[in-house]
């Protein structure tokens, strides 16, 4: 039987939309999800996903027609093309902040479809309350879906709020506070004749930070209407998982279980002498001698946290240089930089064995391209190799969703997986496990399921190292320009010569624009300095609008300020910097 396909909510106060290009043509076969028909409205663009497999009967439109929400657009023959399976309900139409319920979406395995529950608990389940599932359930919520989140630990917010993004940041902050008073207040005539380190107190102050975050996440939860399962989630197939072994049924799943701290062999974590960046925040000495295996972004982070508070900081690290992926310029910039703070690198090394003592541990480290071992003594080692999804132990690979090799879920540019109606975002999938990219792919995801425009764009998820200095990034570097073989002019403005820095007295670092040679589009920006992690935000938004360097420096900046340095950077592209 031909099923309707109509013009789905497009938000809050949008009530019409204009159509654009059809995708699909009558007679076309068309997989469920696949984009029809695309529609315009002065806010947002949106592709029409076919609600089931089948081929398209006819357009009910024309290309340019003025559209209400939940007009007909087109009619799907289902089946046509092979399926057999229930089709979803139409997207939802009339009540545009309100999706229709739609029901269990077209089966792929057998045993799923046949298994699929008709009847729900929730239209949305979420595993998961990290950044990712914890923002993908509040967009569906406010999306008008019923919607549950299932959670183990005893608070939410996941690793990034509980032990990785927020309580890194408040020890950082405290530790620079520490460093600044003892080294750097002197020179602003500032003169305190014995700075002395409260960690009890700085580490209570961490948690209190920690625990307003996670009740204020409790608190969003419940201002959504959504509900909290405590337990562990197990997904059993389409539309079914169980919380500590009880079934709880959805219409659409969604798999937000993120990533875990990668092991290294040989080395056994015990989160006391051998820690992962989750011990490495709970520490309650100051190290004497702390090693980090791994110079990345925790490595870095963390290894700065205990070196400003008096630990000798050694990082071996198994390439020849720091945060892989970083810009060349920077990274060595960033290296020669932390090597004055005190830092001890180790690069082109690796550990092969961690041996605990009664004193603490002793390392067997070799050079990465062989040569002879040697052995390395540390009080406390920081594990830091990098995270692997967390997408074991939870009937994954047993309802017959596909994993990579590195154990990701395989999702489709929607966030399907293979099996139908469930869906994962975040760290569990690839791309950059990073806790604002995870919320960016929860918030596209819910506004997908509700018929909307959901999307990411992943030319634009800036990175930010909340070292000191700062280090911050966005869109491509300059190796990976050279590599797709993209001509590109380079602006570049130092924080010695920016008027805010200096009075500051934070002027290491400067910003770098890459633009087109051509088009002057900005291609990437790269900065270290102060408050990079602030300024790239702006970087980041002219990527993400498409600006030329010469609109970045025809944007009027505040005087004095450090963003003056990218508008500085952006006019130097063209060879037309003011102050240097
Ligand atoms: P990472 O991928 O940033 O760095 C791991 C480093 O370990 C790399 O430099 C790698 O070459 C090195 N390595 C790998 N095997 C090694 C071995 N056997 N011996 C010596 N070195 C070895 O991973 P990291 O720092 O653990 O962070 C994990 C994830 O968490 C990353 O994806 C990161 O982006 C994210 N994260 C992001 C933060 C932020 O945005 N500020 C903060 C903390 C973590």
């Amino acid at each position: 039987m031909p099923i309707e396909i109509k013009v789905p909510s497009l938000g809050e106060s949008v009530t019409t939309a204009t159509v654009g290009k059809w995708l699909k043509q009558p007679g076309d076969a068309v997989k469920t999800d696949e984009p029809v028909v695309e529609l315009e409205t002065d806010k947002v663009s949106v592709e029409v996903p076919a609600p089931a497999d089948g081929r398209l009967a006819a357009h009910a439109v024309a290309e340019g027609d003025e559209v209400d929400v939940g007009a007909v657009l087109a009619t799907l023959e289902q089946g046509a093309a092979g399926a057999s399976a229930p089709a979803k309900a139409a997207p939802a139409a009339a009540k545009a902040d309100k999706p229709a319920a739609q029901p269990a979406a077209a089966a792929k395995p057998a045993v799923a479809q046949a298994e699929a529950p008709a009847e729900t608990d929730y239209d949305v389940l979420v595993i998961g309350a990290g950044p990712g599932g914890y923002v993908c359930a509040i967009r569906a919520a406010q999306l008008g879906f019923k919607v549950a989140c299932v959670e183990k630990r005893a608070t939410l917010g996941g690793t990034c709020l509980n032990v990785g993004c927020i309580p890194s940041k408040a020890l950082l902050q405290s530790s620079e506070n520490y460093h600044a008073a003892g080294h750097d207040f002197a020179a602003h005539g500032v003169v305190i004749d014995s700075v002395k380190l409260d960690l009890a107190r700085m580490q209570a102050r961490k948690a209190d930070i920690v625990g307003a975050n996670v009740k204020g996440v409790e608190y969003l939860f419940k201002k959504n209407g959504i509900t909290w399962l405590k337990g562990h989630g197990k997904v059993e197939g389409t539309g079914r998982i169980t919380v500590d072994g009880k079934p709880v049924t959805a219409k659409h799943i969604i798999i937000a279980s993120g990533s875990d701290s990668a092991n290294l062999p040989g080395i056994e974590v015990d989160e006391k002498t051998i820690v992962t960046s989750t011990g490495a925040l709970e520490l309650s000495e100051v190290p004497k001698r702390l090693v980090v295996i791994g110079g990345g972004v925790i490595g870095l982070e963390l290894g700065s946290v205990w070196q400003r508070l008096g630990a000798e900081v050694t990082v071996i690290e198994y390439l020849n240089r720091l945060v892989p992926g970083t810009d060349n310029e920077v990274a060595s910039q960033f290296q020669k930089l932390l090597v004055k703070q005190g830092f001890k690198l180790k690069l082109g090394h690796k550990v092969t064995k961690a041996e605990k003592t009664k004193k603490g541990v002793v390392l067997t480290v070799e050079p990465a391209a062989g040569g002879a071992a040697e052995t390395l003594e540390a009080d406390i080692v920081l594990l830091a190799v990098g995270r692997t999804a967390a997408s074991k132990g939870m009937g994954l690979e047993e309802a017959g969703i596909e994993l990579d090799k590195r154990g990701r879920v395989v999702t489709d540019a929607h966030f399907a997986t293979n099996i139908p109606g469930i869906y994962a975002i975040g760290d569990v999938i690839a791309g950059p496990m990073l806790a604002h990219k995870a919320e960016e792919e929860g918030v596209a995801l819910a506004e997908i399921l509700a018929g909307q425009a959901g999307h990411v764009n992943y030319d634009a998820i800036p990175g930010v190292i909340y070292t000191w200095p700062e280090v911050a990034s966005v869109g491509f570097t300059e190796e990976q320009l050279k590599e797709k073989g993209t001509g590109y002019k380079i602006g570049k403005f130092p924080f010695m010569a920016n008027g805010r820095a200096r009075a500051l007295g934070m002027t290491d670092g400067f910003v770098k624009v890459l633009a087109c040679e051509k088009t002057d589009r900005v291609l990437g920006v790269h900065i270290i300095g102060p408050c990079a992690g602030e300024l790239i935000a702006e970087a980041t938004m002219a990527i993400e609008f498409g600006a030329s360097a010469e609109d970045i420096g025809r944007v009027c900046h505040a005087h004095p300020t450090l963003s003056e340095a990218v508008k500085e950077a952006a006019l130097g592209a063209d060879n037309r910097s003011i102050n240097i």
